[in-house]
């Protein structure tokens, strides 16, 4: 696998994030490694690694979409493979499953966005970039060498080439309204955020907001994620009742699980908007430029020398 010249970085592509990976590797002017993968009966998968790896620098990008624990074990097989041969390993993991499990909502849960983040660590991830993780919780178990970039202002370039009437940008709930705002700036528009509420038990979501002045305006949603749809149909069903124009959704990663994109059109959204950091109809907007950017490949924490399998 290692013959050939060694390049300054190399970046592997995981079997989620292939073509991703390519305009990565583009950008940063780095040899693209892609992984085969083979899934064998029992659901295990083998990878195989096609290409040589920077004895410097691997970049490993990996999306966390569904089916999440096959992708998450193959970003962490990717990773350990890697950081075999180099000695700077960056996870750039663009959707990090297992986020919204960042704290105990109920008695008894556990919280396994904090296993996620010791695995990737014990795999070999010196660094770790994503792309809009659900909260900073979730990013601070990733350690303090991860590291966040944002997909609002690439997407919000998307909705400035429409032509929309009026927009105004909403949050479906009040954690997001950050998220919202920036987006609202990029485009020069107002924002509100609305006050959801989710039944811990059952995952049904409520808007609890009483009003909001939205007539005749082209409405953008803005969430970090649409995943049932659920957050995004009740929010799409309290503008419209309140005379809104068009609504759309934007959003970083649209999982759209099962018929969510039926659903969502059926409640009137006109178009789901979203990034390239998980595969799908909607994923329209390129986020390789702020991943490319984001990615440092700086000096190494070597300790000792590299490690090989009979080592670890
Ligand atoms: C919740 O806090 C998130 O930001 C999203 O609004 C939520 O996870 C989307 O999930 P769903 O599409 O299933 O409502």
């Amino acid at each position: 696998m290692n013959r050939g010249r060694d390049p300054a970085v190399s970046v592997v592509a995981g079997p989620a994030s292939g073509d991703l990976a390519a305009r990565v590797a583009r950008r940063l002017g780095a040899g693209l490694v892609r992984a085969e993968a083979r899934v064998f009966s029992d659901g295990e998968t083998k990878l195989t690694l096609r290409g040589r790896v920077s004895t410097r620098c691997a970049v490993v990008v990996q999306s966390m979409e569904p089916p999440v624990d096959t992708n998450m074990m193959a970003a962490l097989s990717l990773v350990s493979a890697a950081s075999e041969h180099a000695r700077m390993t960056v996870a750039v993991i663009p959707y990090v499953a297992y986020a919204r499990q960042d704290r105990a909502f109920l008695e008894g849960e556990v919280v396994t966005m904090g296993v996620v983040g010791r695995m990737l660590k014990a795999a070999g991830a010196a660094r770790i970039l994503t792309v809009d993780i659900h909260s900073r919780a979730g990013l601070r178990f990733l350690g303090t060498r991860a590291r966040n970039v944002s997909a609002v202002g690439a997407l919000a370039a998307h909705f400035g080439k429409m032509k929309l009437v009026g927009p105004m940008v909403v949050s479906p709930d009040a954690g997001g309204r950050g998220r919202a705002e920036e987006f609202a700036s990029h485009l020069g528009a107002p924002c509100i955020a609305l006050e959801k509420k989710r039944d811990r038990r059952t995952g049904a979501v409520s808007i609890v907001t009483r009003d909001a002045d939205v007539s005749g305006r082209d409405v953008i949603l803005v969430d970090d994620m649409i995943s049932t749809g659920g957050s995004i149909i009740k929010a799409a069903g309290f503008l419209r009742k309140r005379g809104c124009r068009r609504v759309y959704a934007a959003c970083t990663h649209a999982l759209l699980l099962g018929d969510a994109a039926r659903k969502i059109r059926a409640a009137g959204v006109t178009r789901v908007v979203g990034t390239n950091t998980v595969g799908g109809e909607a994923s329209a907007v390129d986020v390789s430029g702020v991943i490319a950017e984001g990615i440092d490949c700086g000096a190494p924490p070597r300790r000792g020398p590299l490690r090989g399998p009979a080592g670890r």
